[in-house]
């Protein structure tokens, strides 16, 4: 989006200018969120349209008119150059073709139902008793940090935690063995940085190291993988077939980058806002610690209160209607899932954290459509075995100062999380 649009869409105040421009609006969505639905289900303004409507986000995001690219000779420059670097060789971006993230169908099924094949529920499953298991280990080390000498007993969940568990997983997913996880942590801040798509060209440049170095990495690693296949799922996707045909090395690549992007910064989102909401609702917790049957409750209501992923957009590939009003092809449709999510016609009392929420599992969290999360079962799984780790070993947990929220468009979470653990 050319910057002199983005600037004048902020100066006339419209919701979409602030949305692009306003650190204050994404550390604080909601009253934008309320004032975008006092406006009416569809808001148009002079880049695209938003919505914060449950029943037309649903529509929009599973509606075969609409796509994650434009038609091509529409796409705003930002995303026409980024389809244009894609073209030129450049490392792959989790954004971009031949990202599931970039692609509609054709493309997008045939990724789709090779990538479905290797991540099955049942592969999902499997890996419970491991994210268990790392989740204790994960949790001693968070012990020795908060009982160094000046630690006064506290640690950062974010960093000592949060972030941990998501990456030994998705380390284990490409078969990565233990010593080595570090080298999947050193790119993920760059990788997260490009699920944002509304900074500029200069940001795309700026997280270009962090896609070179991975794709330089995954390559090597690839190659390693052939010659030793492993249990992991990426030696299964390497192999898996569909009609005779595979992934090419490109396309691993960027399911490879995909996985590490959207299943690490979402998830670390996810356990550090649910123990945040939970640390702060002790009625909430003290339910669920005495029925652990809750904690699927509890991590569905978080996902629906602080979704980690905030926003998403589909373009129009025909004129269509939306909600009954006429949408022109081409139109960008703005979709805010943390609110719809607190969408009052669906959720009674919206604002309210309650684990026992009868329908909280109709969030929007994970999207909807053909780009439903791949991982949501996966997230769910690091949730639900992440947070009871925590609360059970630490039944005097609570927060201490100097708590920190992440500020990017997209994506929602804690940065810091100070907690002082107690005796465990
Ligand atoms: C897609 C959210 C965890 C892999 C998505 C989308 C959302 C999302 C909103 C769709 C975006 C759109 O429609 O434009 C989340 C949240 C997570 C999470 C909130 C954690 C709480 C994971 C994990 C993985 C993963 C753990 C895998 C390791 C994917 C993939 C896609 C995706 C591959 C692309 C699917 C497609 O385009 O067909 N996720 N995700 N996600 N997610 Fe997740």
């Amino acid at each position: 989006i050319p910057r002199q649009l983005v600037r004048r869409a902020a100066r006339t105040g419209e919701p979409q200018g602030r949305l692009l421009t306003d650190p204050a609006t994404w550390r604080d969505p909601y009253p934008l969120h309320a004032e975008v639905r006092a406006r009416g289900e569809l808001v148009p303004g002079s880049l695209s349209v938003l919505t914060a409507s449950h029943r037309v986000t649903r529509e929009v995001l599973g509606s075969a008119d609409f796509g994650v690219v434009g038609p091509v000779e529409q796409l705003p420059g930002r995303l026409a150059r980024l389809h244009a670097w894609a073209a030129q060789g450049a490392p792959v971006h989790p954004l971009a073709p031949p990202s599931l993230l970039g692609v509609d169908p054709p493309e997008h099924t045939r990724y789709r139902r090779l990538v479905s094949k290797v991540f099955t529920a049942r592969a999902v499953e499997a890996l419970r008793p491991r994210v268990r298991q790392t989740a204790g280990a994960l949790l001693d080390d968070l012990a020795r940090v908060a009982a160094r000498p000046g630690g006064d007993g506290v640690a950062d969940l974010v960093d000592g935690y949060a972030v941990r568990l998501p990456v030994a997983v998705i380390a284990d997913i490409l078969g990565v063995p233990e010593q080595r996880r570090d080298e999947v942590l050193a790119f993920q801040h760059g990788l997260a940085k490009s699920l944002d798509a509304a900074t500029g060209w200069r940001e795309f440049r700026a997280v270009e190291g962090s896609l070179r170095g991975f794709d330089d990495w995954i390559g090597r690693h690839l190659a390693q993988l052939r010659r030793e296949p492993g249990e992991d799922l990426l030696s299964g996707l390497l192999a898996a077939e569909d009609d005779g045909t595979r992934l090419d090395e490109r396309e691993l690549r960027a399911t490879a980058g995909l996985l590490l992007a959207a299943g690490f910064e979402t998830t670390v989102n996810l356990i550090g806002s649910a123990a945040e909401l939970l640390l702060t609702h002790p009625g909430q917790l003290a339910a669920v610690r005495a029925d652990p049957e809750l904690w699927p409750g509890a991590v569905e209501e978080s996902l629906r209160l602080e979704s980690p992923v905030q926003i998403t957009s589909r373009a129009a590939q025909r004129d269509t209607r939306v909600a009954g009003h006429a949408v022109r092809r081409g139109t960008r449709l703005v979709t805010l899932l943390g609110a719809a999510n607190r969408d009052p016609e669906v959720f009674a009392d919206p604002e309210r954290f309650d684990v026992r929420r009868p329908n909280a599992r109709d969030h929007l969290a994970f999207s909807a459509g053909r780009h439903h999360c791949l991982g949501a079962a996966l997230a769910r799984l690091e949730g639900e075995e992440g947070l009871r780790a925590l609360f059970e070993r630490f039944p005097d947990l609570a927060l201490a100062p100097g708590a920190r929220r992440t500020s990017t468009r997209v994506l929602r979470g804690w940065e810091h999380l100070p907690v002082r653990l107690g005796g465990a």
